[in-house]
């Protein structure tokens, strides 16, 4: 069964572009699930960098296929401008290669605006203002537009009529200047000439691919501390981060899946408002962002950075039932005096906290309990990996139980080492 699904384990930007990138070298179609243009997946290969916000990673290798899934919320403009930006980039028939599921939503600029609208006040979340929240909303309340009504003129019509009822009075108690029904109705059918050629069925090319005993990668957006259920509500994305978000939002039930990659940071960084225990505040963290270039690929905000959390990380791995995780930019500790991982926490009348609280309130409340370990040199490869750096691995796979079966320590695939479960590494083309 040569489904493999990658999940990043943290708050997003676990370098889960990379991965995806290394791990499809081989694939023949890599599946979006769930999120939009919130996500930002950094690649850089040969020197050159693209940023891809919607498109799976796998579209810069030449003969993989791209889906995007049926719980993805699409802005049509954002898929054009990236779609443009990859062809510019020389990748080869990019639009013969994406395909996109008709049941996925699309993001409106109404939504835009009352994101807006919404976090310009005191209580605001930190979204990436991209209209996520707002299309969801819309598509729980049964007034969303799916891209398939992009094929069906006179409903989408009375669909857009029928969502603007719930909006106008919205607006009306703002300054928001807004595009009416019939306006957006003409900029949508500009967007069905070019985006109904790509539908797709991606619940069925996924499964028959995988049938058929061809690779298959299922590439997650965000990270598992901001499910919509499971993390830290209300400061988490709309969607579900989790490997059961990945099967629903696809279409794909879980026994085609053989392999579930966490991918996870040295450290840790969240963007946006919401409790980060481990956060640092000083040198440490300046420099994890310094070092990291820990600046949001979506919205260009500085993440605020922290120690790894390690507590954070085994209910990330309990949420998604991974079997192997890839920990990544290991190399941004290097120049640190001591490097800590939080492995429990004291609550605000000092007593011990074992596990990452299931009420979400009390995470802010939360004072980390950190182990130390001794800095480690650059990996190299084709070397074995610093003694003091397999000892902080090993402690992770001793805490989270699951083996850390891939090492990453710069965006090229040369600077990626594989391991097995005696430790020992190799190349990844070796
Ligand atoms: P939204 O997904 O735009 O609604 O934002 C909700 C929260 O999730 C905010 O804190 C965002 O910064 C965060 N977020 C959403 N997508 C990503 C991502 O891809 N990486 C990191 N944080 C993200
Ligand atoms: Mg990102």
């Amino acid at each position: 069964m040569p489904v493999k699904a990658v999940v990043g384990m943290q708050w997003g930007d676990e370098g889960k572009g990379k991965i995806v990138d290394v791990l499809s070298a081989d694939a023949e179609l890599v599946v979006r699930a769930a999120g939009g243009s919130n996500a930002g997946h950094t690649i850089i290969r040969g020197g050159k960098k693209t940023v891809l916000h919607l498109v799976p990673s796998g579209i810069l290798h030449e003969y993989t296929r791209c889906l995007l899934g049926a719980g993805m919320v699409i802005e049509p403009q954002r898929l054009r401008e990236e779609l443009d930006v990859l062809e510019q980039f020389g990748t080869p028939r990019v639009r013969q290669r994406v395909g996109v599921d008709p049941q996925a939503m699309l993001i409106l600029p109404w939504h835009k605006s009352l994101e807006h609208v919404r976090e310009a006040r005191p209580d605001a979340r930190g979204t990436t203002l991209r209209g996520i929240g707002p299309a969801y909303e819309s598509r729980a309340s049964r007034l969303g537009i799916p891209l398939a009504l992009l094929a069906h003129p006179e409903l989408l019509q009375t669909s857009l009529e029928a969502l603007f009822l719930d909006y106008a009075p919205i607006f009306e108690l703002g300054q928001e200047p807004v595009i009416t029904p019939a306006a957006l109705h003409a900029e949508l059918m500009e967007v069905a000439s070019w985006l109904v050629p790509m539908f797709t069925d991606v619940s069925l090319e996924t499964a028959r691919a995988s049938s058929e005993g061809r690779t298959v990668l299922l590439e997650g957006a965000q990270g598992v501390m901001l499910d919509t259920l499971h993390g830290t509500y209300p400061f988490v994305t709309s969607s579900s981060t989790v490997f059961g978000g990945l099967l629903s939002g696809i279409g794909l039930g879980h026994g085609a899946v053989s392999e579930v990659v966490g991918v996870c940071k040295a450290y840790a960084t969240r963007v946006g408002h919401g409790p980060f225990p481990t956060e640092l505040d000083d040198d440490n963290g300046r420099h994890l962002a310094a070092f990291g270039g820990e600046y949001g690929a979506t919205t260009g905000r500085l993440r605020r950075c922290g120690w790894l959390d390690a507590v954070a990380l085994r209910k990330a791995v309990r949420l998604v039932g991974t079997t192997a995780l890839a920990l990544t930019k290991v190399d941004v500790l290097c120049d640190l005096p001591e490097v800590r991982v939080a492995v429990a926490y004291e609550d605000a009348d000092g007593r011990p906290v074992a596990d990452f609280p299931c009420d979400p309130y009390r995470v802010a409340d939360l004072k980390p309990v950190y182990r130390s370990f001794a800095p480690w040199a650059t990996p190299a490869p084709g070397e074995p990996l610093p003694d003091a750096l397999s000892e902080y691995i090993s402690f992770l796979e001793g805490f989270t139980r699951t083996p850390v079966s891939l090492v990453s320590w710069g965006p090229d695939r040369s600077q990626t080492l594989l391991r097995d479960a005696s430790g020992v590494c190799r190349s990844l083309d070796a």
